[in-house]
């Protein structure tokens, strides 16, 4: 039976993008938009700042954020659920002690606790029925002085559009459900590829801004969420 609340989004192909297919059916986007060639800066900021201690990276992607970890001196696991971004890691950082793991942020079959988990551009990536689960998993992996930072696209004039962007509702609800408490929400900037997203944008007639090194800046929301006692 279809389901109706299943949107285009929901049925993103991820593995797909990583071998060059179009991520969504309704625009060609062939290239990876969130490859930057360097780790994400609002992710920089975050580890720059953090407790260098145990890191989850969910949704590494290509991994350059959970090189940035590990060099800063974290230890890293990363996972995805693309097993071409895995072989990507596994090749491209493999001199560095990263655990890279092949797996679903829904039920990663994980046994280890976390001191911060992040989460950068991955909960608007998975579809709406999946995250309470995945925040539950989450919840699951955290030490109970835990931060969960949670990156992901905002409804914006000059963003992502609906359902791609999240209301902040959406996920203080599902925080709630999952035992996670918000500490704090600031608006930040997620940089991505332009040119990966020219067709997504004229189809969609959107209006996403672009940096000085031709990056575009997608307004988000960085949520960092605390295990409820
Ligand atoms: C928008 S990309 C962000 C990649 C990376 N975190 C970054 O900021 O560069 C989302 C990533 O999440 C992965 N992903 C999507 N759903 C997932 C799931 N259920 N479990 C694990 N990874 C998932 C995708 O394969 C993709 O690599």
């Amino acid at each position: 039976m279809n389901n109706p609340t299943i949107n285009e989004f929901d049925k993103a192909d991820f593995q797909g993008v990583y071998e060059g297919k179009t991520l969504i059916s309704s625009a060609e986007i062939t290239a990876v938009p969130w490859d930057i060639g360097r780790p994400q800066p609002v992710v920089q900021d975050i580890l720059e700042k953090g407790q260098k201690n145990r890191l989850l990276d969910v949704g590494c992607g290509l991994g350059l954020n959970a090189k940035q970890a590990n060099d800063l001196g974290y230890q890293v696991t990363a996972i995805d659920s693309a097993s071409k971004a895995i072989e990507h890691c596994l090749n491209v950082h493999q001199k560095t002690g990263i655990q890279f793991q092949l797996a679903n942020a829904c039920d990663t079959g994980l046994n280890e606790k976390f001191d911060i988990i992040l989460d950068s551009a991955v909960y608007h990536s998975i579809p709406s029925s999946d995250r309470s689960a995945y925040m539950k998993e989450m919840r699951r992996l955290a030490n109970d002085d835990a931060e969960f930072h949670l990156i992901t696209f905002a409804p914006s004039q000059h963003g992502m559009p609906k359902p791609l962007a999240i209301e902040l509702s959406e996920i203080i609800q599902l925080a709630e459900i999952n035992d996670w408490a918000i500490q704090s929400v600031e608006r930040v900037t997620y940089k991505g590829n332009a040119g990966a997203i020219s067709d997504f944008q004229k189809k969609k007639n959107l209006n996403i801004l672009t940096d000085e090194n031709g990056l575009t800046c997608l307004p988000s929301w960085h949520v960092i969420l605390k295990v409820k006692i």
